[in-house]
């Protein structure tokens, strides 16, 4: 039987509690899940691609049916590759419409059999964005209940300037 593979892209600078919902939710829905570090070169992330991929492995790790990977390019290019059949992304508010919907629509005229789905985030995590939890790390505040618990440590000493963290 096909293997049914679904890629869930992002940024994951770093990745959140939101992140590994969609996650979770993905896998359950698909026969393989890789969740893809993508490298956008002019954006200077926080996080190097190598300890963004380290982090997810930690975050995801008992979930059989996940890998991670990191890849600089265009998406569909991934997608068509790994021979995916959907991209996955989660919507946290109407805000993420707009360029959610433009970027599902061009990737689908780039690559018409792959669709892309969306998931809605848990209303706990409606809030919850990768920049939000750096600068609440930043300052020392509590990131418990927005990151994986295997990264709390590696984000507040990371980025936390009492930590020895930027300064
Ligand atoms: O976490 P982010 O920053 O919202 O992720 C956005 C991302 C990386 C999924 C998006 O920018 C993307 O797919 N970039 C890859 C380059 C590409 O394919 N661009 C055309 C998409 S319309």
């Amino acid at each position: 039987m096909e293997t049914r593979i679904a890629v869930c892209p992002g940024s994951f600078d770093p990745i959140t509690l939101g992140h590994l919902d969609i996650i979770r939710r993905a896998a359950t829905l698909f026969d393989q899940v890789i969740v893809l570090v993508v490298i956008n070169p002019s954006k200077t992330p926080s996080f190097t691609p190598e300890e963004r991929v380290e982090m997810i492995r930690k975050s995801v790790e008992g979930m059989p049916n996940v890998k991670v990977d990191a890849y600089c390019g265009l998406l569909i290019d991934y997608v068509r590759e790994k021979g995916a059949v959907a991209i996955v992304k989660g919507l946290r508010a109407v805000s993420d419409f707009e360029y959610e919907f433009q970027m599902a629509l061009t990737n689908k005229k780039m690559l018409p059999y792959a669709e892309t789905v969306f998931l809605t985030t848990s209303t706990q995590n409606m809030y919850l964005s990768s920049s939000l939890v750096k600068q609440v790390a930043m300052f020392d505040g509590d990131i418990t209940d927005f990151v994986p618990r295997a990264i709390y440590n590696e984000v507040r000493e990371r980025l936390c300037k009492k930590q020895g963290g930027p300064q």
